[in-house]
């Protein structure tokens, strides 16, 4: 392992344009499940409440689960050393932009300028009628599904749910950030689902070293990785921050 942590140290400090992909294994040693693999949300919980034509018809039952799942814990989730280094390097000048999957808000929360979130954030929520966004802060989550303060309309986590696109800015911004880069981290995804899988894909086509880090082998180790480093990512950034003498 220390031989790939050089070669990863090397290939960053060489880097133009780094940048870093992450899903939600980054964010498991900050308490929050991933939705595959062991403990996996999807192995305990239907995906079903999380298809958009299912929160169309029944939002309630919907709003019941993301309290549950998400929104009654939001608080108690803080960044953990994988974020906060992820951070030193953008200040450092390391790496560029972040591109994640992840909706828990924890590489802003841990001072990461320029994140693109490609699955949206639990942090807003959008009127289904009249698109008004606002942050969480106004829903009153005792009484479900929150309705818009404009038009009353049902208020929907700013969350992309399973059949709907993903926000066009950040997925445009992504792919160009990809096609930039000549350095990505991958950082605890599994790369299974699309298009947000295509974004580490696109990188490597376009001439990226790619670096990733995650407990187990991925769809990306096999196909993509250049430098893979093997456990769990808090350890790994954990180690590369003091080789980068952050
Ligand atoms: N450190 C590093 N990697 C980890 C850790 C850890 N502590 N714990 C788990 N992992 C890895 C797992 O090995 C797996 O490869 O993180 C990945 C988590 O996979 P998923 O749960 O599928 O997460 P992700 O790839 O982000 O899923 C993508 O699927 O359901 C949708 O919208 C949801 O954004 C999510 C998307």
């Amino acid at each position: 392992m220390i031989e790939d942590l050089k070669k990863a140290v090397q290939i960053i400090r060489k880097a133009k344009y780094a940048v870093v992909f992450t899903g939600a294994g980054i964010s498991v040693e900050s308490g929050i499940a991933p939705f595959r693999g062991k403990n996996g949300i999807w192995s305990k919980h239907n995906p079903m409440f999380f298809e958009i034509d299912f929160f169309k018809k029944k939002p309630f039952q919907s709003w019941q689960k993301m309290k549950e799942l998400f929104y009654d814990s939001i608080d108690d989730y803080k960044p953990n050393i994988a974020h906060t280094v992820i951070a030193k390097m953008e200040k450092r000048g390391f790496i560029e932009t972040v591109i994640t999957q992840n909706i828990d808000n924890l590489h802003q929360q841990a001072g990461s300028k320029y994140v693109y979130e490609l699955h949206g954030t639990l942090k807003t929520l959008v009127c289904t009628e009249c698109s008004s966004d606002y942050d969480l802060s106004f829903a009153d989550m005792n009484f479900l599904p929150p309705t818009c303060y404009i038009c009353k309309g049902i208020l929907k986590p700013d969350i992309v749910f399973f059949n709907e696109k993903p926000p066009h800015f950040a997925m445009q911004r992504s792919k160009q950030e990809a096609t930039k880069s000549d350095v990505m981290i991958i950082i605890g995804a599994k790369g299974e689902v699309l298009p947000a899988a295509e974004i580490p894909e696109l990188a490597k086509k376009t001439g990226s070293k790619m670096i990733e880090i995650n407990i187990d082998r991925t769809h990306f180790t096999d196909t993509i990785t250049d430098v893979f480093l093997q456990g769990k990512a808090t350890e790994v950034l954990g180690k590369l921050g003091e080789m980068l003498y952050l």
